[in-house]
């Protein structure tokens, strides 16, 4: 057993400043980042709210399932769930658009279905983004059919002005201008989703990539 206080080394000699508006987290991302959109701490206030209200909202129901959107999902998925102070159970889903020509009539291709039935509970969707916001019409629609007791979403971030259908979005976090981010679940090319951050990525980065 330790009895003296531990000496913490002098940290400062430890900073880097060479890029003094970003979290030096994955040093090797740190080139490619342009700026900071929603930092860490912000991120991590809307969810701990999230969790609060969610814990409020279904309390006394019989039990509630939080189900992700693979793979963004996953992040604000872990770091919700340890915000909601009731029993819960969790699932995920895996999709993929059939591609642009299709993509504009909201059909999507289920490459993992839910493992639990859902007639009769309190389903949670959980999205890490919502964007022109036809993955998520079309799993509500198809999750609607499996009549479920409950189903509410709860999306950290949505782009507003190019959301090309209506959704109702009970737990929503950020809106963001159309613009491309990376971080907090969010990948480009499947780097950057452990970034705790969300940030912007240099032009550079990206160019002839995205269209
Ligand atoms: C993102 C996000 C949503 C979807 C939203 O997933 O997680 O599922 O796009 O886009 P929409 O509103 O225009 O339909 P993505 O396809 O990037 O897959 P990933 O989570 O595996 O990276």
């Amino acid at each position: 057993m330790h009895t003296r206080a531990m000496v913490l080394p002098d940290t400062d000699s430890r900073i880097d400043l060479t890029v003094p508006t970003l979290e030096a987290h994955v040093p090797d991302y740190e080139s490619d980042i342009e700026r900071i959109l929603i930092s860490s701490e912000e991120i991590q206030d809307c969810i701990r709210r999230f969790g609060e209200q969610i814990t409020a909202d279904y309390k006394g129901e019989d039990s509630l399932l939080l189900v992700g959107v693979l793979k963004g999902a996953f992040v604000v998925m872990a770091d919700l769930a340890r915000h909601i102070r009731l029993p819960l159970e969790f699932d995920f889903m895996a999709v993929s658009s059939y591609g642009m020509a299709t993509k504009t009539s909201g059909v999507v291709r289920i490459l993992k279905d839910l493992e639990h039935e859902i007639e009769g509970r309190n389903v949670l969707l959980v999205e890490d983004i919502v964007d022109s916001g036809l993955t998520l019409s079309y799993l509500l629609r198809n999750l609607r059919t499996r009549r479920p007791k409950s189903l509410e979403v709860c999306a950290l971030m949505q782009k507003t002005e190019v959301q090309q259908v209506p959704l109702d979005i009970k737990y929503r976090g950020f809106e963001i201008p159309p613009v491309f981010v990376v971080g907090y679940g969010l990948d480009f090319g499947e780097r950057f989703r452990n970034l705790p951050y969300v940030a912007l990525l240099k032009p550079e980065a990206y160019e002839g990539a995205i269209t």
